[in-house]
């Protein structure tokens, strides 16, 4: 699976998003080790606070299912400048997979490729607890 197969899957689930009041569509595609894909799109509410990302609805997706070991996501959006997972994704990405690597990009075709462990330094995990 290349990044630019994974980004693919992405853009494909981003066509589904569910973001009226945003108007900013997000895709997700979460690589397993095993070579499984799981998709999210941003799902968005009239209680506006209620909206929920696309990288956490393709992982939500892949744990409910019983799925562990991810080594990869990509994300994409119409964004200037690959697109940056917001911080409270990071934190829920952290829980399942420190090691995964980010697959940021936009649909100008531009691609930046990131350890979660840079984008999240310092983390709060259940070490802490
Ligand atoms: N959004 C995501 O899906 N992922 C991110 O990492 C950043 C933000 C969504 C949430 C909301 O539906 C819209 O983008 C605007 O914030």
């Amino acid at each position: 699976m290349t990044d630019a197969e994974l980004i693919e899957h992405a853009v494909t689930a981003r066509a589904l998003a569910y973001a009226p009041y945003s108007d900013f569509a997000v895709g997700a595609a979460l690589l397993v080790a095993d070579g499984r894909i799981f998709t999210g799109c941003n799902i968005e509410n009239a209680s506006y606070g209620l909206a929920m990302c696309a990288e956490r609805v393709a992982l939500f997706k892949a744990v409910s299912e019983g799925i562990r070991g991810f080594s990869r996501i990509a994300l994409v959006a119409d964004t200037e400048s690959p697109i940056s997972p917001c911080g409270a994704c990071r934190q829920v990405l952290w829980e399942f997979a420190p090691d995964l690597m980010v697959v940021s990009a936009n649909l100008k075709g531009q691609v930046r490729v990131q350890p979660l462990r840079e984008l999240l330094p310092e983390p709060f995990d259940g070490r802490m607890l």
